[in-house]
């Protein structure tokens, strides 16, 4: 007999934030009721319902076009199929760039919506007020920096940040600026190992990495990248640990082979039959009989 799993305790901002130092913090990307339903069971962490949305699921070539009406709608999908996992929901693109008071209505959003924390992207000093603003509203805010997508048109693609001392030192410099601002957790994302490292160090919330070495204190990766179900461009930095679209499309391909050839369904165990012989055979009767049982609208 096996022994039941004691039932886990639901994760919050407070709790990630203490993890720093004492247990790698394990997140991952979902996007609807069905992958926060797996990755909740597997054990993660950490769900961030992130704007990677765009991409792997609405088929954008970048994250700009997602609408926090979108964002909303997933957070929602993802909240119904998550017991334990922190959420957090990743504000879009000119969800946090007009005003401050904007930005404060969409945080507070996502927490209706049933997020427990939001994510923004950048540390510069009018993002850092925006930030203090969400802070305040009772929103814990996990922060976003190195190649932030959101950028991509400023950065000029998806490159890695931070390669001179230059660049690093301000990435640095941010990552003070985020802790002092408040925010419970910081995503580094495709920044060198060595910088990765010494942020780390530095700062006394969590890091949290994706294409940022394995000093961070914890990871982060999309669940289409994991799970090998997308197969656009796959980064350096993702391992994959399975292979779910080319898994799907056998199961497709022979599910739709079993159709052509009336394998698929077996009428014993994969149909339903009348009540009884007895039915049946009043059935027949009655259709032999003739008549009309239900009068069925003329065609003019
Ligand atoms: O949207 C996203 O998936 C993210 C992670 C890569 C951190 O922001």
């Amino acid at each position: 007999m096996t022994t039941p799993t004691p039932a886990r305790k639901k994760v919050t901002a407070p709790m990630i934030r203490a993890m720093k130092g004492k247990s790698r913090i394990g997140m991952l990307t979902a996007y609807d009721y069905p992958s926060a339903r797996v990755a909740d069971a597997a054990g993660a962490d950490i769900l961030l319902v992130g704007d990677s949305l765009a991409m792997v699921v609405l088929g954008y070539p970048d994250t700009l076009s997602v609408t926090v009406e979108d964002m909303l709608h997933h957070t929602r999908a993802v909240v119904r199929g998550a017991k334990t996992a922190l959420i957090v929901g990743d504000m879009p693109y000119l969800s946090y760039h007009v005003s401050v008071e904007e930005s404060v209505r969409n945080a507070g959003r996502f927490i209706q919506a049933g997020a427990q924390a939001v994510k923004v992207e950048g540390a510069k000093a009018s993002r850092i007020k925006t930030i203090e603003a969400i802070l305040d509203a009772e929103i814990p805010v996990m922060g976003h920096i190195g190649l932030t997508p959101q950028s991509v048109n400023a950065l000029g693609g998806f490159k890695l940040q931070g390669k001179n001392a230059d660049d690093a030192r301000r990435l640095l410099d941010e990552a003070v600026a985020l802790e002092r601002a408040g925010c419970f957790s910081l995503v580094l994302e495709c920044v060198p190992s060595e910088l990765a490292a010494m942020i780390t160090e530095q700062v006394t919330i969590p890091t949290i990495g994706i294409g940022a070495g394995p000093s961070c204190d914890g990871q982060v990766l999309v669940y289409h990248d994991v799970l090998g179900m997308y197969d656009g461009h796959t980064p350096k930095f993702v391992r994959k640990y399975a292979n779910a679209a080319a898994d799907l499309q056998k199961a497709l391909e022979a599910f739709l082979s079993d159709v052509r050839d009336g394998s698929f369904p077996n009428d014993e165990s994969e149909s339903f039959h009348m009540a009884s012989d007895e039915e049946l055979k009043r059935l027949y009767a009655a259709r032999d009989e003739g008549g009309v049982v239900v009068e069925m609208p003329k065609a003019n």
